[in-house]
């Protein structure tokens, strides 16, 4: 089962979401039009645009007016990747050179900011000022999520709960807003539109655990980039935290340095993945998306309620 089977429903829609990113990535200056038009070819899941439509849908949906907020969320989230790929040295995202790797940082770093600017055009769309008061506190939220990612790096001492609040912000609230400013722009009733708030928060929790656990499990092929990438790099997700509860891992985890090269640390990623850190992993991002469900559980029984549901599933077990 593929993630984009859960909502056939939604294919037209996504389609003009789509089309819209193509417009809103072109440019005058043809290098800015080639970074972004290059990102979006190269795929991605969307899954920001298909919350913002599917929590569109608890109110008055109308893709004319919902799709500048869905194009928007998916525009910040490629801002904050080719940020992202800056702060962790990526050479590689979706399987094809990093802006930051084809150009350089500083050319990274404008593509970001442009991407970012866009995104508050198309959010000029909304009149509603507390869509922007959320929209302003998740980009602050995002921005602060990765400059503690790249100050916790290398740091060994940190605790699950420095953890958790680092992929909150950098991620979590992200998907949060994405539901929230979906139904706010539906004109949703606002103990609705704090639910979808609450539920994108818990779905971006795990969603975030299970992007750390596919660093270990997944292949090459897969992830787009290599494996191991983020131990390599010094960012020490769940599976390495809860890996360090053991001594002997703990006494060869930190060991990791800027100088660790991929070779040295592949039987580490082995003993890591044999070590049972994974399941347990597993675990937290199980006991987020039980919330998750939970809230849905109070929420109108529609379609968009079911297929966030599958979704929510699907997340838990993805592959990619
Ligand atoms: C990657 O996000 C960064 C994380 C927040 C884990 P996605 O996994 O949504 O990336 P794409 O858009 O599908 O490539
Ligand atoms: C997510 O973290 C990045 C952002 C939220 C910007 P990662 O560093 O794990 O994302 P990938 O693995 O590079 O996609
Ligand atoms: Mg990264
Ligand atoms: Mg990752």
């Amino acid at each position: 089962m593929k993630f984009k089977n859960l909502y056939t429903f939604l294919n037209k829609d996504l389609d003009v979401i789509e089309q819209e990113l193509q417009n809103v990535v072109q440019s005058d200056y043809e290098m800015l039009s080639e970074a972004g038009l290059d990102m979006l070819q190269a795929g991605g899941k969307r899954i920001r645009p298909v919350f913002v439509l599917l929590s569109g849908m608890f109110g008055d949906y109308d893709i004319h007016k919902i799709k500048n907020v869905a194009v928007a969320l998916e525009i910040i989230h490629m801002a904050t990747l080719v940020h992202d790929d800056v702060i962790d040295d990526a050479e590689l995202r979706r399987g094809r050179p990093t802006v930051k790797a084809r150009w350089d940082n500083r050319i990274a770093m404008y593509t970001g900011d442009y991407l970012f600017a866009k995104s508050l055009e198309l959010m000029t769309e909304l009149k509603d000022p507390l869509a922007h008061k959320i929209l302003s506190k998740t980009i602050v939220d995002v921005v602060i999520g990765e400059i503690e990612q790249l100050k916790d790096k290398y740091r060994f001492e940190q605790s699950l709960k420095d953890y958790l609040t680092r992929i909150k912000r950098k991620t979590a609230i992200l998907i949060a807003t994405s539901c929230q400013l979906g139904a706010i722009s539906a004109g949703t009733e606002p103990e609705l539109h704090k639910k979808l708030y609450r539920f994108g928060y818990y779905v971006g929790m795990s969603f975030q655990i299970i992007d750390d656990i596919l660093d270990f499990t997944s292949s090459e092929k897969e992830l787009g980039k290599p494996v191991g990438s983020d131990l390599l790099q010094g960012n020490i997700t769940l599976p390495v935290l809860i890996a360090m509860q053991d001594s002997s891992l703990r006494n060869q985890i930190i060991k990791i340095g800027p100088s660790t090269e991929p070779a040295d640390i592949q039987p580490l990623i082995r003993d890591i993945k044999a070590s049972g850190a994974i399941e347990k992993s597993y675990e937290v991002s199980n006991r987020y998306l039980e919330k998750a469900f939970a809230l849905l559980d109070e929420m109108p029984s529609n379609k968009a309620r079911s297929t966030m549901h599958s979704i929510a599933k699907y997340i838990g077990k993805r592959k990619i």
